[in-house]
């Protein structure tokens, strides 16, 4: 900011967002973050500025007009306003810019070609809701303000509004684009993101969460250079493959210290999110829907949302800015009662049982679990219609009677009298060809005339862009829910979307198909949500196939990967922390062999891992040792005492299972008084090199006792706390052998 520019016109500091008339310049601003830009002369929005809080002031200047050649420009007689050379607030084609538009249309006379120009603003407290959409909220209007930025095509009557809400208490701005047919003619949205952003330069490196089913969110980091370089879903789920975020990193920045932008999209379905770095190494940052195979017929009045985007600022490394993110989707995105409350801890009979079994295996099973401390039963896969294998039954949410002959209510109260939560598993966007469902609407499942439409895991897609078919699995699940005064509701989905075409939409409609789907999959967890408030939701989809801020909004926990294996799962909670808080992430002990990797790991470990996260077992407990049980016992008793520091505090990433053989973390609580350090060994190595941890977040003048020695908490972040290990090579002790796979966890107490 140039001095003697200062503005002179009175602010209101309590505000966040301030509108200067003089240069029509939009400042968002607060603790942590500003966000600056203008109109421009001819009704631009030009950005100006992303990054710490900057003073309230003139940043005009930041716009550079230079005269380049080989370009186009805005007026005859000018040779220096080109948008290809300016950073924007709304990038569109055909008004002299180049790279990716933030909206695309296309009319009825062929054209594809808009250009808006400012219109109005206002300037509200508080976060209007998304229609039909999840997104972040506030509880009280002083947390947050919204801009709505209004914009129109004159030539179309076309008009898009810009919603940007800051949060007072956080670094983070949300955005997203409300398109609306205000013209006399019906056009089609060929393209809309939630966000774009030009940065001034491309010094980053892109971190990305991909793999695949059972490998989910293992983190990827690419050099930006000149192009694009993108992440996408085309499976209409989030999907295994591309978890809906990056970051974008210096590449000198590290876990706590440097800058890093997070970008992540509250939706569960396509998405595209692109980094285009232009010949002046400008970085364009999109997200929205992924424009492939999509379009949406927009009619003269009508409106469309695009889904919200988070984007959130850190100087202070990689782990800040997830800890950003932890607490605002614990506690601004997920809602509802289980949203503060401690999750019980559960036994799911999937990897115990698989589809074997009857009443009296469950109750033993249940029995069993209770004996150890387990709260929550959770009945999966194979209780409904015929389900004896995957070939059958999805569609019928009818008790099996064969299976249970006294019904599932009965069930369901024997469970209730043991003392424990019930839960049950549905999938319920899926039926099989062998059900009462397809027999009698086997037009219900997305598919098109003429193709046999493919399967997988022998099971069609539900068409939930049409309301009847949600009302109908609405209907089913609601009477078992109301029978079995039911708990706890595992939501499944175990294959990605083709032959996506609804028999109930017009041709032109066709490109909608995916984003229906999305809408009618929120409505009915709205629905049910919204009838059955006490129940917790846990989504899933074959694993972390849809771990998405989308469904963090209806369901506070989502089963993470379908790898249970302790060292996969170090990878697989590891990068899903980097956005996701571990009350979100459910993990479970099994059974070894591991069932996907056959590995055999200690029991104290595979629960040392599995502590980080929603705590469970998957696992027939007849199968384990008294010993093993004795261990079990004490694992529950840990994550019951602990498990609301785990949850509420502070995630800290202290070593990596992507650079090192062993892994460390930590969650220090919020007031800072007690720490739970965990440490993880892959491979023994012999004769070990010398090793400490920096411990992070804690009390430098404060005295943290463990394993009864005292030490400051400046000692234990500035000295280190010895994790060495010479135990392997040739020990003196005997029993203290380490083996592959080991594990250890501390807990330090502040000593008042
Ligand atoms: C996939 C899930 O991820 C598993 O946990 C289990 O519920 C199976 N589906 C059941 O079919």
């Amino acid at each position: 900011m140039i001095l003697g520019t200062l503005i002179q016109e009175r602010i209101n500091m309590r505000d966040l967002i301030f509108y200067q008339e003089t240069y029509k310049q939009f400042h968002l601003r607060n603790d942590f973050i500003s966000y600056i830009f203008m109109i421009s002369h001819d009704g631009k929005l030009l950005h100006l500025y992303y990054g710490p809080t900057l003073p309230e002031g003139d940043y005009r200047h930041l716009v550079e007009m230079k005269h380049r050649p080989m370009t186009t420009y805005r007026q005859e007689g000018d040779l220096l306003y080109s948008l290809e050379h300016l950073q924007q607030e709304f990038p569109e084609y055909g008004a002299t810019d180049f790279r990716h538009p933030a909206l695309e249309l296309s009319f009825e006379n062929g054209s594809r070609l808009t250009d808006f120009i400012y219109k109005d603003h206002v300037i509200l407290k508080g976060k209007p809701r998304l229609e039909g959409l999840p997104a972040t909220y506030v509880e009280n209007e002083d947390e947050c303000q919204t801009l709505q930025v209004n914009l129109i095509d004159s030539v179309s009557g076309v008009e898009v509004s810009i919603q940007y809400s800051i949060f007072r208490d956080f670094p983070v701005i949300t955005r997203s684009h409300l398109i609306n047919n205000q013209g006399s003619r019906p056009l089609s949205i060929e393209g809309v993101t939630s966000l774009s952003l030009d940065l001034p330069d491309r010094n980053y490196e892109m971190i990305q969460l991909s793999g695949a089913w059972a490998r989910e969110r293992h983190i990827h980091s690419t050099l930006l250079r000149q192009g694009i370089q993108s992440i996408e879903s085309t499976r209409g789920i989030s999907s295994h493959l591309h978890n809906p975020f990056i970051a974008l990193k210096r590449p000198e920045t590290t876990e706590n210290q440097g800058e890093v932008i997070g970008l992540s999209l509250i939706y569960s379905g396509n998405f595209l999110l692109q980094a285009e770095v232009d010949t002046f190494d400008v970085t364009r940052l999109q997200v929205g829907i992924n424009p492939f195979q999509f379009c949406w017929k927009l009619d003269p009045g009508a409106s469309f949302t695009s889904p919200e985007a988070v984007l959130v600022y850190s100087r202070n490394g990689l782990n800040d800015m997830s800890q950003t993110f932890h607490r605002l989707y614990r506690t601004r995105l997920a809602r509802g009662e289980w949203r503060d409350k401690e999750r019980p801890i559960l036994l799911n009979n999937w990897e115990a049982t698989y589809f074997d079994f009857d009443q009296e295996k469950l109750l033993r099973i249940a029995q069993n679990a209770k004996e150890v401390g387990v709260e929550l039963f959770v009945l999966d896969d194979g209780w409904f219609g015929k389900r004896t294998n995957d070939r059958t039954g999805l569609g019928d949410w009818v008790a099996n009677r064969e299976r249970f002959p006294d019904t599932i209510g009965a069930l369901s109260e024997k469970i209730h009298d043991m003392g424990l939560k019930f839960g049950l598993w549905f999938e319920p966007e899926m039926v099989n060809k062998d059900s009462d469902l397809y027999r009698t609407h086997p037009d219900w499942i997305l598919e098109v005339a003429g193709h046999s439409p493919r399967h997988g895991r022998n099971q069609f897609v539900l068409d939930f862009s049409r309301e009847e078919v949600v009302d109908a699995i609405y209907e089913q699940m609601a009477r078992v829910i109301e029978e079995t005064k039911l708990d706890y509701i595992k939501w499944d989905m175990n294959r990605p979307l083709t032959d996506v075409f609804s028999k109930s939409l017009a041709p032109e409609q066709q490109g909608e198909v995916f984003h229906r789907y999305v809408l009618g999959l929120y409505h009915l967890y709205d629905r049910l949500t919204t009838a059955f408030p006490s129940i917790l939701f846990e989504s899933c989809a074959s694993g972390g196939g849809r771990f998405d801020p989308g469904l963090l909004y209806y369901a506070p926990q989502t089963w993470t990967s379908d790898d249970t294996d302790a060292v996969e799962r170090l990878k697989i909670q590891y990068g899903t922390s980097l956005v996701y808080p571990l009350s979100t992430m459910g993990a479970h002990v099994s059974i070894v062999p591991n069932h996907q990797t056959n590995r055999i790991t200690p029991l104290t470990t595979r629960g040392n891992v599995a502590y980080f996260g929603v705590f469970g077992y998957e696992l027939d407990l007849a199968e384990l040792t008294q010993a093993e049980k004795e261990i079990v016992k004490e694992q529950i008793d840990f994550y019951k005492k602990e498990r609301s520091l785990i949850h509420q505090g502070n995630f800290y990433r202290l070593r990596s299972p992507f650079d090192s053989n062993q892994v460390v973390w930590s969650v220090v609580s919020q007031n800072r008084s007690r720490v739970i350090l965990a440490q993880y060994k892959l491979l023994n190595e012999v004769n070990r090199a010398y090793d400490r941890v920096y411990l992070q977040g804690l009390k430098a003048d404060a005295l943290y006792e463990v394993d009864g020695k005292q030490y400051s908490g400046a000692e234990l972040m500035l000295a280190g706390f010895s994790l060495s290990d010479a135990s392997c090579g040739q020990p003196l002790n005997q029993e203290k052998l380490s083996r592959d796979f080991d594990s250890h966890i501390w807990v330090f107490e502040e000593v008042k």
